[in-house]
């Protein structure tokens, strides 16, 4: 099976409490857009967004320029059909990261457990190619944690700490803040993440 196909099957097939990404509330994420202090009108991307609550989150607090990307076309249905006719406010792109190919630029990037997939070091520098290209202001990646779990929803997956990331992006960002913190799965177990938002060096 193909990473898309994966992802398809997955959102087909289970419903937000049987994954174990699951957030009713994705409260450090907001807390590090937040902190970004960028306007209400910062074109932000929240990729592998899947059908995380966190595009509700932003709609609400008055964010007037989202776009969600994810692999799975299945996943942005979900999030659409819960967003009702909010949804007509956000962009949803249905594309593999490492192939998307952005029309605009984009003032701040939100990645949580979508990039820690790319195990590979070509996909990694794929999907640097298009940050350092396109991502004018902030950069917000969360992964798992190097005492975080080896695999999610049943796939390799890369661990980092503050270091390692800063190592993949320093060529264009800076670290302005990193944290671990520890996400508590609708099955009551715990996965540790690593979360860090950069800057982009002028
Ligand atoms: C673990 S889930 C996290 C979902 C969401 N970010 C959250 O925090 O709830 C990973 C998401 O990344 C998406 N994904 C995985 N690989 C991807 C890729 N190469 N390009 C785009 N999306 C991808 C999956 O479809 C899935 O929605």
């Amino acid at each position: 099976m193909n990473t898309r196909e994966h992802w398809e099957t997955v959102y087909e097939n289970k419903s937000p409490d049987q994954v174990s990404w699951t957030q009713e509330k994705p409260e450090i994420s907001l807390q590090l857009i937040k902190e970004s202090h960028l306007p209400k009108t910062a074109k932000i991307i929240d990729i592998g967004g899947g059908d995380s609550k966190l595009v509700d989150y932003l709609l609400k607090e008055g964010y007037t320029d989202i776009t969600v990307l994810d692999i799975s076309a299945k996943a942005l249905e979900k999030a659409k059909t819960r967003l009702g006719k909010e949804a007509d406010k956000v962009k949803w792109i249905v594309s593999d990261v490492t192939q998307f190919k952005p029309i605009v630029t984009y003032d701040l990037w939100h990645d949580r457990a979508a990039f820690h997939f790319l195990t590979s070091k070509d996909h990694v520098e794929m999907y640097t190619a298009i940050t350092n290209k396109f991502v004018m202001e902030r950069l917000i990646i969360g992964t798992f944690s190097i005492q975080g779990p080896t695999r999610c929803s049943g796939l390799d997956i890369s661990q980092y700490d503050e270091n390692t990331l800063a190592e993949v992006f320093q060529t264009h960002f800076k670290q302005t803040k990193c944290l671990i913190t520890d996400h508590i799965t609708p099955f009551e177990t715990i996965q540790n993440f690593q979360f860090c938002s950069f800057k982009k060096l002028k």
